[in-house]
C-alpha cells in the first residue's frame, strides 16, 4: 500500500502524529498523556514526519532535531502496530535524513531502544555505545550516521 510522507502542519494532524507517538512509546509503560511532548518539539528547526495511509490513518511517525553545528538527532520514530515490518520505519527514516542532507547535515545520531538496534543498524547507523536506561526497563544505545 503506497503511504504518503508529509510533515504535520494542521492542529488535526499534530493531534494524530502525538497520539502515535503516544499509543507506540508512552501507553505500553504506564507513562501519562503528555509524557510523549518534548519542549523542543516546537522548535522552529525540528522537523516532524508522519507516514499516512490512503484512508487518512497514520501509520508512523518520527522526528528530527539540531544537535551539533552539522549534527542532527532522530528520536520519537514509532510506528503503529499493525504497520510495522512493512516499510514504514524505512521510509521515515529516509525522508528525515533527506530532509538533513539538504539543511547540510553531515552526521545523524540517536539513542536506540534495544529491540531497534537491528532496524537502525540495517540503516547504516552503527553502535557507539550503551546510553541511557528510559523508564528504569529499556536500555538505549548511542549509534549515528554519516550522511
Ligand atoms: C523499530 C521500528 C521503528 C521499525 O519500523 P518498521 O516500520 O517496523 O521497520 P521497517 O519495516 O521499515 O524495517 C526496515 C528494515 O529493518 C528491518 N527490521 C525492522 N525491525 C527489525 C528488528 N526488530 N530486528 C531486525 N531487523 C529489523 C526490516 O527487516 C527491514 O529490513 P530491509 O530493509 O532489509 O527490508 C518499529 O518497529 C517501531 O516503532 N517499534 C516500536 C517502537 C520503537 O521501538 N521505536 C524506536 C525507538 S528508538
Amino acid at each position: 500500500m503506497t503511504l504518503s510522507l508529509s510533515s504535520p502542519a494542521t492542529t488535526a494532524e499534530f493531534a494524530a502524529y502525538y497520539r502515535l507517538r503516544y499509543e507506540v512509546l508512552r501507553q505500553p509503560w504506564g507513562q501519562p498523556e503528555g509524557s510523549e511532548r518534548a519542549d523542543d518539539d516546537r522548535a522552529p528547526a525540528t522537523v516532524h514526519a508522519m507516514a499516512t495511509a490512503p484512508d487518512g490513518r497514520v501509520a508512523g511517525v518520527a522526528r528530527l532535531s539540531p544537535a551539533g553545528p552539522d549534527q542532527a538527532q532522530v528520536r520519537f520514530m514509532a510506528v503503529a502496530p499493525e504497520w510495522q515490518g512493512q516499510g514504514v520505519g524505512r521510509q521515515l527514516l529516509h525522508y528525515l535524513e533527506a530532509n538533513a542532507r539538504r539543511g547540510g547535515i553531515r552526521e545523524v545520531v540517536l539513542h536506540a531502544r534495544e529491540a531497534a538496534v537491528p532496524f537502525y543498524a540495517r540503516r547504516g547507523y552503527a553502535l557507539v555505545a550503551p546510553s541511557h536506561t528510559l523508564f528504569g526497563r529499556i536500555p538505549h544505545f548511542l549509534m549515528r550516521k554519516a550522511l
